[in-house]
């Protein structure tokens, strides 16, 4: 049986994981305006992931000789698109702090599941990226306003 620390770190990404299926699809509901005929898909989208990466999350702590929890993390709501972005920003870090704590307490008996995690967390990184960018948290350092090309003779 792997270490309780582990299960108990996968439970709570686990956790984080159900929040976000719940969230993102609330946020598909609550999307009004314009903007609604792209974010509603992009929030459904993203629950569906979520809800993947629970799976996968719920198989393994199983497998561990864990049981996964049912409780999901807290879930957030607004109706302004800008203020749903930065919520779900700050539960795909809390997420990854879960993933990365788990990672931690992986022994050297537990690499398979270590290997797991670091793909996993890749994976979550650009998701938190593409979040911090459509909240304009993260920006291109452009320091010039005119691209000059090179001329082809
Ligand atoms: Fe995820």
């Amino acid at each position: 049986m792997a270490g309780q620390e582990l299960i108990d770190n996968l439970n709570r990404a686990l956790g984080l994981e159900l929040a976000a299926v719940i969230q993102y699809m609330q946020h598909s509901f609550l999307v009004t305006g314009p903007e609604r005929e792209v974010y509603r898909s992009f929030f459904r989208k993203q629950s569906g992931e979520s809800h993947d990466h629970a799976e996968t999350l719920g198989d393994k702590i199983v497998a561990l000789g864990g049981v996964p929890t049912v409780e999901p993390g807290m879930i957030r709501q607004a109706t302004d698109l800008a203020e749903m972005l930065r919520q779900d920003l700050a539960l795909e870090r809390e997420a990854m702090e879960a993933y990365m704590a788990a990672w931690e307490s992986c022994k050297d008996t537990e690499r398979p599941t270590r290997f797991m995690l670091e793909e996993r967390i890749a994976s979550e990184q650009i998701h938190i990226e593409e979040l911090e960018k459509l909240t304009s948290e993260r920006k291109a350092n452009v320091t010039t306003e005119k691209i000059t090309l090179r001329q082809v003779v």
